[in-house]
């Protein structure tokens, strides 16, 4: 976690922002290890004195989510994981875990988003049919819409998996950038191409037969880029912090994506921009049908689609604070599941600016 970020940002208790306490500010109280202004190890307090709540900074990751202990319950594998052994041995554990175990899955996810974001740079990627990079053009497809210049940030990449967006909106977008995702495993990965410039992840051939890749990759903006754990439904800033914001592929991910939308309007500041892109690819295990932007209630006025209801959150008195700005309604993207399969979506990509002081939510 870089001071730097952590400063300018001044980010907040979400425990007690969710629970209706207020923005109370979190404070490094515990520096156990740190590389130049980038903190490795150590532990935020919230400063409000009902709360107290600490947050650690595990590998340069800050875990900044209401339920701490909850987090670190779901997500214990992942933080305590290893990634230090040779891709012989880690074939093997991959073979005794078996498939759908936490190793398997994680390794799995891993290696469909690796390949999207960073592929292209691989050497050994280079004669494959599927053409690494979908996030990274579509995400500068949705910047490309934008009317207003994207400024002098700082920006927000929600759900960024392991990185390249990131990077991405680092490129055009001035001052601080923060990518933010629940993933743990995902986040490390990130940082590691952050701090070092180079990736190593297991590419999924078949079943549980993975290959080692390794490889150098642009990271170009990097001191102006952090990572961070939060939940995108709990964002622990205060309101107006952030000149842009992009949320690749995330809105069919979450419990409640109107009030995802809403947050989008509250954290950008008036004029903010921002990019979204969304397959609508709903799942009851993600996000309950009542929630779906589309998707059911086929008999009603928009006949079921999703665009039009997205549409209508993004007009005035829409409630979420955001305007449509411009949008492609099929914008291809894909994810990687292995050799023989790529699961191909057409994204909605829509480019919105936040309202004005003076305009309706
Ligand atoms: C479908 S993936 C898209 C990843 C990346 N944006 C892309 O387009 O390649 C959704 C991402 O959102 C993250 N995510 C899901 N729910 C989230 C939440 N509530 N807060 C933060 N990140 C979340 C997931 O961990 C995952 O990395």
């Amino acid at each position: 976690m870089r001071l730097r970020h952590f400063e300018e940002l001044g980010p907040v208790c979400p425990r007690c922002r969710t629970g209706g306490l207020g923005d109370h500010p979190l404070l490094l109280a515990v520096v156990e290890r740190r590389s130049g202004d980038d903190i490795i190890e150590g532990i935020l307090h919230c400063t409000n004195a009902q709360c107290m709540q600490e947050f650690p900074v595990i590998d340069g990751i800050p875990i900044i989510v209401p339920d701490v202990a909850q987090y670190i319950n779901d997500f214990l594998w992942h933080i305590t994981a290893r990634d230090d052994l040779s891709a012989a041995l880690e074939t093997l554990l991959g073979d005794a875990a078996g498939p759908s175990s936490a190793f398997d899955s994680t390794r799995f996810h891993i290696s469909s988003y690796a390949h999207d974001h960073w592929g292209e740079f691989d050497p050994e990627e280079a004669s494959t049919a599927i053409k690494p990079g979908a996030v990274a053009r579509c995400l500068n497809a949705g910047l490309d819409l934008l009317t207003a210049p994207l400024g002098d940030g700082p920006a927000l990449d929600i759900g960024c998996s392991v990185g390249r967006s990131t990077f991405e909106l680092a490129g055009r977008v001035g001052g601080l950038v923060v990518g933010m995702d629940l993933n743990f495993s995902m986040l490390r990965l990130a940082r590691h191409i952050l701090t070092d410039g180079e990736i190593t992840y297991a590419r999924r051939r078949i079943g549980l037969v993975y290959d080692r890749r390794a490889f150098d990759v642009p990271n170009a903006g990097a001191e102006r880029i952090d990572f961070w754990v939060c939940n995108a439904m709990a964002l622990p800033f205060p309101a107006h912090r952030f000149g842009a914001l992009s949320a690749m592929n995330v809105l069919d991910c979450v419990p409640d994506p109107r009030a995802l939308l809403a947050a989008f309007g509250t954290i950008l500041r008036p004029g903010g921009v921002g990019v979204l892109a969304t397959p609508y690819d709903w799942s009851n295990q993600a996000t309950h049908p009542t929630g779906w932007i589309g998707g059911h209630s086929q008999r009603g006025i928009s006949r079921g689609a999703a665009e039009p209801q997205l549409r209508a959150l993004l007009r005035p008195q829409g409630g979420t604070g955001l305007r449509l700005v411009a949008e492609v309604a099929d914008f291809p993207w894909h994810v990687r599941m292995h050799d023989r399969s790529t699961v191909s979506y057409s994204t909605h990509l829509v480019a919105v600016r936040a309202a004005g002081d003076d305009e309706p939510a």
